[in-house]
């Protein structure tokens, strides 16, 4: 099998890369830190039904998906399995039973294949999507990440290594903006029913943000304002305007992130802010973001919208920056296991 130093002494770099930590079966070929295709799969027609997902529905749906859905990716790309260099697969954090079906399909291709087996952390990866829209982006700089299961302000300090600053206390943004579209009766997954909704609303609801650190937050209690302030509502025989509510929770929430992020970036010396994450596919976070950083003198960085949401692109450019920039640490066996969770320490 190749080694380490042969693999990263490659011209042409060629990457197949597999994503199935949620509902998304995703798989992409990357040549160089270009993406030669990118092919997604998601399940949300089916998890809408039960209002969020369910992860063993997910786990099954992903046995089901993952062979057309890397085969596609391998037609579309006008390559052979075997024209890979390297299988890079979502080993965490997520759900343990859909990671487990991408581990196992990727280890089986590269052992069967001879070839070597990278492992990505996810969180990474939405980190790495940057890369993709904006090949001028260069660390180090501020990261916010903003997904269904992490909220934090990151110090992105070279390609493979980043430092916590600070992030949520209780409840990812996402899982705020899926709650609170719960509360409204819309739709999972919430966050793009907010965002539409939104912009029909009035920013006119008091939402009591909570006092935090700099880079902390909290979104539990932001949550449970916009229940109480429902239900209340609903008690008096009150009317609600679900657009202003879901105006001002956008508004309270996309504040605090931009807030924290602005301030690191001066607090750090550093000129740029990259978002990462679903919740940064948000319109109006993108345009808060822009806003406040040329009002600062800074510049914001954002992937486009459909590299924001889960994809396996994103986690083909990371395991291509852990190769040119890495360690080695990337390299799994046939021991590697999916995780759950996996701290968002940095390095
Ligand atoms: O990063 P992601 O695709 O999956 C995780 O790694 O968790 O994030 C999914 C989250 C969901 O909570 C979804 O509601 C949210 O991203 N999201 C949005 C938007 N699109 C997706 N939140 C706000 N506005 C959006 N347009
Ligand atoms: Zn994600």
């Amino acid at each position: 099998m190749t080694s380490f130093s042969e693999l990263t002494e490659k011209k042409e770099l060629t990457i197949v890369a597999v994503e199935s930590s949620c509902d998304e079966t995703a798989c992409a070929v990357i040549r160089d830190g270009a993406v030669l295709s990118s092919v997604i799969s998601t399940q949300i027609a089916i998890h809408k039904e039960y209002g969020g997902v369910v992860p063993e529905i997910a786990s099954r749906n992903h046995v089901i998906n993952i062979e057309p859905v890397v085969q596609e990716a391998l037609d579309k790309a006008g390559i052979a399995v075997s024209d890979a260099d390297a299988f890079a697969v979502t080993y965490g954090a997520g759900l343990l039973g859909a990671l487990l079906v991408g581990v196992s399909y990727v280890k089986g291709l590269a052992f069967a294949l001879d070839k070597p087996l990278l492992k990505v952390n996810h969180i990474r990866g939405h980190i790495a999507a940057n890369y993709l829209s904006d090949p001028t982006l260069r660390p180090p700089y501020i990261g916010l990440i903003v997904s269904g299961g992490h909220t934090a302000v990151v110090q992105v300090n070279s390609y493979t290594s980043f430092t916590y600053l600070g992030g949520t206390m209780d409840d990812a943004v996402g899982e705020a903006f899926d709650k609170v579209a719960r509360v409204l009766s819309l739709p999972y997954p919430g966050g793009p029913e907010i965002e539409k909704l939104a912009r029909e609303g009035k920013n006119s609801v008091y939402i009591p943000v909570p006092k935090t650190g700099p880079y902390d937050f909290s979104f539990s209690g932001i949550k449970t304002s916009v229940i109480n302030y429902v239900h209340s509502a609903e008690q008096r025989g009150e009317p609600i305007v679900k657009a202003d509510v879901a105006a001002s929770f956008q508004s309270a929430v996309t504040e605090m992130l931009v807030k924290a992020a602005v301030t690191a970036a001066k607090e750090y010396g550093l000129k740029d802010i990259a978002l990462a994450g679903g919740v940064g596919a948000n319109g109006a976070l993108r345009a808060k973001l822009s806003e406040s950083c040329a009002a600062n003198g800074l510049q914001a960085h954002f992937p486009t919208r459909d590299m924001c949401t889960d994809n396996a692109a994103m986690i083909g450019m990371e395991a291509y920056l852990q190769l040119r920039y890495g360690d080695g640490s990337c390299l799994a066996d046939d021991a590697l296991d999916a995780r759950a969770s996996i701290p968002l320490g940095g390095k």
